[in-house]
């Protein structure tokens, strides 16, 4: 699952930007295919609005009943006025600072639908010029057996 976000790295190989990924190993239910989506996004994202020399970092973590993955950047930021709408389709920041990096404006209307998909919460934190983190919590269903003991 975390293997094709990091593949991106080498998409944007003339930038220099540290990406790094650690964490523990999280097993839970869901689509595969739509959680590398959001991860996708949100790497893609981190690396596209850094600067050169920035970082990247994806983290996994545990925590009961829940899945946390966070994906941080010390990039441009997203300013406090933008940050109620950029998971809106087609809502990209300012058209100005953005005419140079490309996008159709949908990579974070994926990720928010992606984890509704999974009964999940995605939280954004972000300061201009400092950097943005997003966090993912995605709940871990244990599996029953019918009288409902875990197996
Ligand atoms: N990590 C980030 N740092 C700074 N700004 C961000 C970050 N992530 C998103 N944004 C801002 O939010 C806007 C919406 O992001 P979103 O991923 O939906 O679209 P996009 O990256 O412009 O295009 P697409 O993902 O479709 O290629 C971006 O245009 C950008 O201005
Ligand atoms: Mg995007």
């Amino acid at each position: 699952m975390i293997e094709k976000p990091l593949r991106i790295w080498y998409n944007y190989g003339n930038y220099r930007k540290a990406v790094s990924l650690t964490g523990e190993k999280v097993s839970l239910l869901g689509s595969r295919t739509i959680l590398s989506e959001v991860l996708y996004n949100l790497c893609d994202n981190g690396i596209k609005y850094n600067v050169s020399g920035g970082r990247l970092d994806v983290k996994i973590s545990h925590a009961p009943k829940r899945a946390i993955i966070t994906v941080s950047d010390t990039g441009i930021g997203i300013p406090k006025q933008h940050i109620g709408r950029i998971f809106e389709r087609f809502y990209r920041v300012d058209k100005s600072r953005s005419r140079k990096i490309k996008g159709t404006g949908l990579g974070l209307s994926i990720v928010k639908h992606g984890v509704m998909y999974h009964n999940g919460t995605v939280h954004v934190d972000s300061e201009s010029g400092k950097g943005t983190t997003f966090t993912i919590e995605l709940p871990i269903e244990k599996k029953t057996n019918e009288q409902g003991e875990n197996i």
